[in-house]
């Protein structure tokens, strides 16, 4: 296993759609997926696309930190710093050649983060209620429903296979912007409430 080092913003693989995995299967899809693992674990994130990491395939992978999907409200999609949680006990996710529909219109906001982006948050509108169809590592195609974080997480991901990163998904870019003026903000809001 190898930590590989995350592209940027700006990176050609984060603009272009990725190419579809021919076989899931193959032992370098195994291994592209444990670098992925290795690279997201140590950076602090929730879930990573294959075109982060500068390879592009039709491939993503996170863990959902429980806290956040009962809450059923996202706040960072690629952030767990502020759990507790140990991410080495939480089921990996893998999606190869994902294909993602919503089940409604609905909407709604929530703060997003993305290792691509770093020290960036901005508030992203996301499908609430999604359904997705992708291939496992052992070729079993993968069915199911997503709702809240678990629908963001997954839109937010998919959007790498499609050369999209949030930004992009935002309707207002004023709020767009360093994590660390959103927390001055907050401790600002809540001294002033005192
Ligand atoms: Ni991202």
């Amino acid at each position: 296993m190898a930590i590989l080092e995350i592209a940027r913003m700006g990176a050609p693989t984060l603009r272009e759609p990725a190419e579809p995995v021919a076989d899931p299967t193959a032992p370098e899809i195994r291994a592209l997926v444990a670098d992925m693992l290795e690279t997201m674990t140590e950076a602090g994130g929730v879930g990573l696309a294959a075109p982060q990491v500068r390879v592009p395939l039709r491939v993503v992978i996170f863990q959902l930190p429980r806290a956040r999907v009962e809450e059923g409200v996202a706040e960072d999609a690629e952030d767990t710093e502020d759990t507790e949680e140990d991410p080495g006990e939480l089921p990996l996710h893998v999606f190869i050649n994902p294909v993602i529909e919503p089940l409604d219109d609905e909407q709604a906001l929530g703060w997003e983060g993305c290792l691509s982006l770093p020290g960036m948050r901005g508030l992203v509108p996301r499908h609430t209620r999604i359904r997705y169809r992708a291939f496992d590592l052992d070729g079993t195609l993968i069915e199911g429903e997503a709702t809240g974080f678990h629908a963001r997480v997954i839109q937010h991901e998919c959007d790498h296979l499609d050369g999209f990163v949030y930004p992009m998904r935002m309707t207002d870019l004023s709020l767009l912007g360093y994590d660390s003026e959103w927390t001055r903000a907050m401790l600002e809001g809540a001294e002033a409430a005192e």
